[in-house]
Order: C-alpha cells, then sequence, then structure tokens
C-alpha cells in the first residue's frame, strides 16, 4: 500500500507554481466530445482524474494526442458510444459530464450513476432537472441513468439547489440545441465561467455566467478550440494555508488573485500577512500571532468547502478557539478524528466543529479518506512534531499535481513510501 511519510516541524519558504484547474479540466475534457473539430486543450493538472478522463475519452473512439504533462489535443469527430457503464465511470464522479456531454451530441446517454470522494450523499436530482427542462426522458433504473431525445428543445430551469455539477451539465446539454436556454439560480464557480469559455469558443453563445442566471443559444454543429486552463484556486489555498500553517513565507505563481478572496481574507483575520501582485500571492507569517477565526462554507464566492479541511488543520495551533462551519457537504467532518489522533482539540456538533488552539500536534499514523482530507492531513503533518503516515494517498493524487516535489521544493520533508 502507498503512504505518505511527512517529517514535521519545518518551515515552507520560497515560491511554488500553480497547477490548470482539477474541476475545470474534469469538466472541460468531457465537454471536448460536443465539439466539432479537435480541441487543444492547454494548463491540464497532471493528476490521475485527468488520466482517467483521457483513457474514457479514448474508450469512447476519441483521438487523443499527448503533447506534453499539462497539453493534449482531443479529435472527438469519430467517437461513436453515448454508453458509460459503471466498470469506466466508478473511478471518479465527475463523469457525470458525460451525461450532457452525450446528450448534446448523441440526443441520447447511458451513463452509470457516480463514484467518487465520500462526503455525503451528493444526490444528483438537479443534473437530471436540468436535462428534462431542455427536452430529455429521464429513466434511473439499475444503477444507470437513461437519458433519451428526438431533439433537444432548450428551455427554462431554475435550480433549487446551487450546484456547480449540474450548472455545468445543463450548459453541456444546451450546447448543440439552436433554442434559448435559461438556466436560473446557477453557481458562479470561476470553474463555471471557464466551461462558459470553452463552450463560446467553440462557437455556442453563452451569456451571464458568473452570474445567477445564464442564457444559452447553441449550434447544431460546433467548431474546435485552443482552450487553456484557469489556475487552480483550490490548489492555491492549499499552499497559502499550507505556508501560514507552518509559520512560513511562500509567494504562489500563475493564479487570479480575485479567485481566491475568500482565503486571503480568513488568513489575515487570523493574522497572517498576504500581499496579491497581478499574477501571484505571498503568505507570511514570520512571529505573527495567529488567532481564531470563524469559517462558513458557501458557494462562491463565499468560502470554499473544499478548503475547509486545511483551513481547520492551520486553526488546530492557534491562539484562543475557532470555529468552522460546513454548509455544502453533510459529511465533510471526516478528517476530524484523524487530527484529533494528532493531539488537536476539536468537538463537532451538527455541522459546526469548535476548534480550541493547542500548542502543537504531534506526528501519528493517519488515513485520508477524501481529497481534501489529504492535503488537510499533509498540512497538519508539517505542522507537527516528529513523522507522520498518510494512507489513502490515492485520492490526494487526483486532485494536486507532484504535491511531494512541490512542497519539497519549499522545504518540507514528504515522500510517497510504499508498505
Ligand atoms: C463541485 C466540485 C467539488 C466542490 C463542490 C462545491 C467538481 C468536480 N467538484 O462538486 O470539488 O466541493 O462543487 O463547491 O467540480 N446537490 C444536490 N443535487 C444535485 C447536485 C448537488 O442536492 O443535483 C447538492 C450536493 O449534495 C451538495 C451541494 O448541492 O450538498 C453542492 O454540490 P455541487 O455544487 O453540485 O458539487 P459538485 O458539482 O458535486
Amino acid at each position: 500500500m502507498e503512504k505518505l511519510l511527512v517529517r514535521g516541524g519545518n518551515k515552507l519558504v520560497g515560491e511554488v507554481k500553480i497547477s490548470g484547474a482539477k474541476n475545470a479540466a474534469v469538466a472541460i475534457l468531457p465537454a471536448t466530445l460536443i465539439a466539432g473539430e479537435p480541441c487543444t486543450i492547454e494548463n491540464l493538472p497532471d493528476i490521475s482524474d485527468v488520466k482517467i478522463l483521457i483513457e474514457m475519452l479514448e474508450e469512447l473512439g476519441a483521438k487523443v494526442v499527448v503533447h506534453d504533462a499539462n497539453t493534449i489535443t482531443v479529435d472527438p469527430r469519430e467517437a461513436n458510444s453515448f454508453h458509460a457503464p459503471h466498470g469506466l465511470v466508478k473511478k471518479f464522479r465527475a463523469s457525470y459530464y458525460l451525461m450532457g456531454a452525450f446528450l448534446s451530441r448523441f440526443k441520447k446517454a447511458k451513463v452509470a450513476l457516480p463514484g467518487g470522494c465520500k462526503i455525503g450523499p451528493r444526490p444528483i436530482d438537479q443534473h437530471l432537472k436540468g436535462f428534462e427542462a431542455l427536452g430529455a426522458q429521464v429513466n434511473v433504473d439499475s444503477g444507470e441513468v437513461e437519458l433519451n431525445s428526438a431533439k433537444i428543445c432548450g428551455g427554462h430551469v431554475y435550480m433549487d439547489i446551487v450546484s456547480v455539477g449540474a450548472t455545468i451539465n445543463t450548459m453541456l446539454a444546451a450546447a448543440c440545441c439552436t433554442n434559448l436556454t435559461v438556466i436560473e439560480n446557477v453557481a458562479k464557480e470561476p470553474e463555471v465561467v471557464d466551461v462558459a469559455n470553452f463552450l463560446s469558443a467553440l462557437g455556442v453563445s453563452v451569456r451571464g455566467a458568473g452570474t445567477d442566471i445564464i442564457r444559452i443559444e447553441g449550434k447544431e454543429k460546433l467548431g474546435g478550440c485552443v482552450h487553456s486552463v484557469i489556475p487552480d484556486r483550490i490548489e492555491a489555498g492549499t499552499y497559502m494555508v499550507a505556508a501560514a500553517a507552518t509559520r512560513g513565507d511562500v509567494t504562489i505563481t500563475d493564479v487570479i488573485p480575485k479567485h481566491l478572496d475568500p482565503i486571503t481574507a480568513k488568513l489575515r483575520e487570523s493574522g497572517a500577512t498576504v500581499e496579491e501582485g497581478d499574477d501571484f500571492v505571498r503568505v507570511r507569517c514570520n512571529g505573527n500571532v495567529i488567532k481564531g477565526t470563524d469559517i462558513k462554507t458557501f458557494p462562491y464566492p463565499g468560502y470554499p468547502t473544499d478548503l475547509q479541511q486545511p483551513m481547520m488543520s492551520y486553526l488546530t495551533c492557534i491562539e484562543g478557539t475557532a470555529t468552522v462551519t460546513e454548509n455544502i457537504f453533510e459529511n465533510r467532518f471526516q478528517h476530524v478524528d484523524e487530527l484529533i489522533r494528532m493531539g488537536a482539540d476539536i468537538y463537532v456538533e451538527g455541522r459546526m466543529a469548535v476548534v480550541k488552539g493547542v500548542e502543537t500536534l504531534k506526528g501519528a499514523e493517519v488515513k485520508a479518506t477524501d481529497l481534501r482530507a489529504g492535503s488537510a492531513l499533509i498540512i497538519a503533518g508539517m505542522m507537527a512534531e516528529g513523522k507522520t503516515k498518510i494512507s489513502g494517498v490515492e485520492h490526494v493524487k487526483r486532485g494536486y499535481e507532484n504535491i511531494d516535489q512541490k512542497l519539497n521544493s519549499l522545504g518540507a520533508d514528504i515522500k510517497f513510501i510504499k508498505e
């Protein structure tokens, strides 16, 4: 079994370059199936989720040319399958984007229900509501979603819940439809805007991405494009928190600082120093007194749920008390027991965790149950005295490009080991 061995106690100091956004990449790659010509995608993160998606595209009949670790060209013209069985999709949850892409291209889809991170039930009812509003018939049977439509005819849909996945999936389904589609109460995350920009580059008219209402007028035959994925604000936020947690001084480059506003605000509130440049942020904590702050997760531009877990590790060693409230996912506190094993003082009541600052954490054997629990435990391991061994590292590889190399270049002592 592969594990991560972290020797704690080192301050992170230096400069780190951020990769392309996982959550944009895992939507844009399925979306290439809608294109009428080849698409070159640049700044893809070199992570296992992207590798799995490339294999999936090839299995579905698309031709993929890998130029380097971060750039590929997908020629979707010979893709001929609208069926993604369980064996194909079980490896990760965002394979639900194949539903929207297949529906757009083939007017039908058969996709097994997704797997992925175990952070609560994560239903897809709003995705299905979007497809139905566009004219698709939805049938869920034996763990597979079947979608059929003689013609996707556009429509008007109000999302009951602000959902990144449902917003993007409905956009994908509407992309080949010439009638107007209006989607209300949509997610405003930068990744939604990036997918909208990709679709625009193919020839789709998408207005309002980044606001509460998106209007789409598609085309039956779309073109190809060259698209560069936006920087990963969650990866950037992880390094920001890690810099503060180890009381270091790190410049995080190739980012869009505006996307990092909630993290910047919360780190500043806790006493860390954050400077912003055009495309970098610098987080410093040399000698600063770090105190409690209250974190509440919300859809963008609120504080992101994906950085709730890393932030909690940072808050374990503060002066005073902090609270962390998880409003997006029901079961995203699985890292708490592991942090307690490392000496943290945390108790959970419903959706809120109360974190009482302790002097120091102690290394332990811990388990990452999901991707961001993994990054939280790596941060805790770097803060702790002694050695921390983290299992469940496959989750970390899903979402962080070369995390060991990037952290070690900043002075950390972390390596993947086989046991
Ligand atoms: C995406 C991100 C994930 C992030 C999350 C919230 C990807 C691949 N993943 O996940 O990293 O943590 O946004 O920012 O982009 N919900 C429903 N019905 C639905 C859809 C969602 O009830 O049909 C609920 C979910 O259970 C959750 C909330 O809505 O409580 C938000 O989920 P959503 O924004 O859809 O998350 P994902 O797109 O799965």
